[in-house]
């Protein structure tokens, strides 16, 4: 089976590749770069802009493979809702493009879809989106599953992990700051499920492999305030607590509205998988790990 990783170079892309479950599946992989950030993972690579499309089209077609998996997106929710065009062509047109091609796709989306007043969620809860960057992966969770009966959607929330040139993480974010005795404000009033990549990426091979179809929500196992989990990495490193300060989201005057009740029940990938992603704990001791610092 040969696997296309559309964004194979993002944090999500790089644990794709790493998690691949055999040599049974070949990948190869698309990204903004020149070069990819994993070449020994992947039998083939091109730069792809994603929205152009005829670049985009011309890669599916010359790959020719059985999935698409797409972890290309802008993920920067504030710069989606100063551009909502740059958003609207990158979180959902290029995701329509894609879809189109009527090969089976797994496709990431978000717990922005929710308004964040009842979280955490099930699968098939109202979905209301607050923001642009929720809009748009709404509208392409939609997209996604348009044209192929075997697609699945993986929403996800609070991502984590590290990756050769991706953005520092909250936890290392966290633990640098205590360790150099800087004090950090984190906000009280945002609830969700910190997620690990590592397992987000296990998460989705498990869903495509089992033949599952449709939406699931692929998250942590634990769910706290943003708070609470910077108190939690401050505890696993044995750092000083008192230095975290507490804030509310609206004291940040950010661009984008965040879903603050929210987070993501995974009962439903449970029950078709087995698979139960990491707590906060045993996501910072797995990358401790096999990654101590930022790659
Ligand atoms: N991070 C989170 O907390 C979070 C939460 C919920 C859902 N998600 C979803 O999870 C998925 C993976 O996110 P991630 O955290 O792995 O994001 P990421 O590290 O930012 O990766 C996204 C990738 O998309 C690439 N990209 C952006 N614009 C592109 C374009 N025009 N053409 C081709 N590639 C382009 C980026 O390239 P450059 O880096 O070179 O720009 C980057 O490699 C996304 O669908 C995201 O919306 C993330």
């Amino acid at each position: 089976m040969k696997a296309l990783i559309i964004g194979c170079n993002g944090l999500l892309g790089q644990n794709l590749l790493r998690t691949r479950p055999g040599p049974a599946w070949d990948l190869v992989g698309t990204g903004l770069e020149k070069a990819p950030a994993l070449p020994e993972s992947l039998s083939g690579y091109r730069s792809v802009d994603v929205s152009k499309r005829p670049e985009l089209e011309a890669a599916i077609a010359a790959f020719a493979p059985d999935w698409i998996f797409n972890a290309a997106a802008v993920t920067d929710v504030d710069l989606c809702e100063r551009d909502p065009a740059l958003a609207g062509l990158i979180n959902r047109d290029a995701v329509g493009w894609m879809a189109a091609a009527g090969i089976p796709m797994a496709h990431i989306s978000s717990d922005y879809v929710f308004d964040g007043e009842a979280g955490p969620y099930l699968e098939d809860a109202p979905t209301r989106p607050l923001s642009v960057y929720g809009a748009t992966k709404l509208e392409s969770e939609k997209l996604a599953l348009a044209h192929s009966p075997r697609s699945i959607i993986a929403r996800t929330m609070t991502l984590w992990g590290r990756g050769k040139g991706s953005k520092t993480s909250f936890v290392d974010f966290v633990r640098d700051s205590l360790k150099a005795g800087k004090p950090v404000r984190i906000v009280t009033d945002q609830w969700g499920n910190p997620t690990l990549a590592e397992d987000l990426a296990l998460g989705i091979w498990k869903l495509v492999e089992g033949g599952h179809t449709g939406t699931y929500h692929v998250a942590g196992s634990e769910w706290n305030s943003r708070h609470q989990w910077a108190e939690a990495i401050a505890d696993h490193y044995g750092l000083d607590r008192g230095l975290i300060q507490s804030c509310l989201t609206a004291d940040l005057k950010q661009t984008a509205r965040r879903p603050l009740k929210s987070g993501l029940r995974t009962d439903k990938l449970a029950a078709a998988t087995g698979f139960k992603p990491r707590d906060v704990g045993d996501q910072i001791r797995r990358m401790d790990e096999i990654s101590p610092t930022s790659i």
